[in-house]
């Protein structure tokens, strides 16, 4: 593996699941695979888990992981070919990102969208640039579009917990949210769960809601949440504000957070969310704090995921 930006980077989903549960049973599998080399985790924006798990991934493949909070202590940065500099940013990618690969054998970088102009989010520019510019390994730590460290972690979480000999059946369900956030954990959730294939996968959300279709292929959509939670095995919920009227809140009816009494109707869902979730706004206490919750599950497998994506990449740097 070179970079890891989607699923698109993945020979064998499986194969790479079966890696990351390797090392959750033994986390120092493959410790000097890392040994002299060093990985530079750069973020943009605000992270609690992907930063941690990350840094604690490349630990146990013996790297050293140094973190970089760009929007607080870094110059603010340019992505903008030919720009005229006479403005807030400092510092071009062009200079950034090749000094960083001659710091580190491999880069970790986290930037949000604008959610005001699609076109751009939607060419994911900051992190193709990185790509360009830097000359060593991309790993995304969440991009405009996409998050895929954390749907690796989904479907591995999916995976050690569903033990039944049939396709389960996965929902993806919108929850309302009192800001506008990205679409990626929801677009990256549903195009690693359609490359995974062998589910049954339905993605409910309000009218308006429609995701990117190129990443929902495959699934099946509904607007009725009642409908779309029958026989559920897990229900994913996650906010995203409208594609198609981009960044905008289109919704924020609270019937569609989730109660135990919607799951009653479920096939005795295990839930779950990326975090981190608001509380009585997205998910209720009630779901939460019950055994069907399979969230802090989930946030611990981060490790894992990223020492098996970690692992496949580091050969590439030798
Ligand atoms: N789920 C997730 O990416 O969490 P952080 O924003 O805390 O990294």
């Amino acid at each position: 593996m070179k970079n890891f930006i989607s699923v698109r980077d993945v020979h064998n989903i499986d194969d790479l699941i079966q890696k990351a549960l390797a090392f959750k049973a033994n986390p120092q599998l493959s410790a000097s695979l890392g040994v002299g080399k060093r990985m530079g985790l750069l973020f943009l924006n605000p992270s609690m888990r992907t930063r941690l798990s990350t840094q604690i991934a490349a630990e146990n493949l013996g790297m050293k992981a140094v973190v970089f909070n760009v929007g607080q202590d870094g110059w603010s940065l340019e992505f903008m070919e030919g720009a005229v500099m006479n403005g807030n940013t400092v510092e071009h990618v062009k200079e950034a990102a090749p000094i960083l690969g001659q710091y580190f054998d491999v880069l970790g970088i986290r930037t949000f969208p604008s959610l005001q102009n699609k076109e751009a989010d939607y060419s994911e520019t900051y992190i193709h640039q990185f790509i360009k510019y830097a000359g060593i390994p991309i790993v995304s730590l969440e991009s405009a579009t996409l998050h895929p460290l954390q749907s690796l972690t989904d479907i591995i979480t999916i995976q050690e917990t569903f033990k039944e000999k049939r396709k389960p059946k996965i929902v993806l369900s919108w929850a309302p949210h009192v800001k506008a956030l990205p679409q990626c954990v929801a677009n990256s959730f549903a195009q690693w769960v359609n490359a995974w294939g062998e589910v049954n996968f339905v993605i409910t959300h309000p009218k308006n809601y429609e995701l990117d279709a190129q990443f929902t292929q495959g699934a099946t959509i509904l607007h009725d949440q009642s409908e779309a939670l029958q026989g559920a095995d897990y229900v994913y919920v996650k906010n995203w504000s409208a594609y198609t009227e981009y960044g905008k809140v289109m919704c924020t009816d609270p019937n569609w957070m989730l109660t135990n009494k919607k799951l009653a109707i479920t096939n005795k869902a295990r839930v779950m969310h990326c975090l981190p979730v608001r509380r009585n706004v997205e998910l209720s206490d009630e779901v939460l704090d019950s055994p069907a919750s399979l969230v802090t599950q989930q946030a611990g497998n981060r490790v894992w995921a990223a020492q098996a994506v970690l692992s496949e990449i580091l050969p590439s740097t030798y």
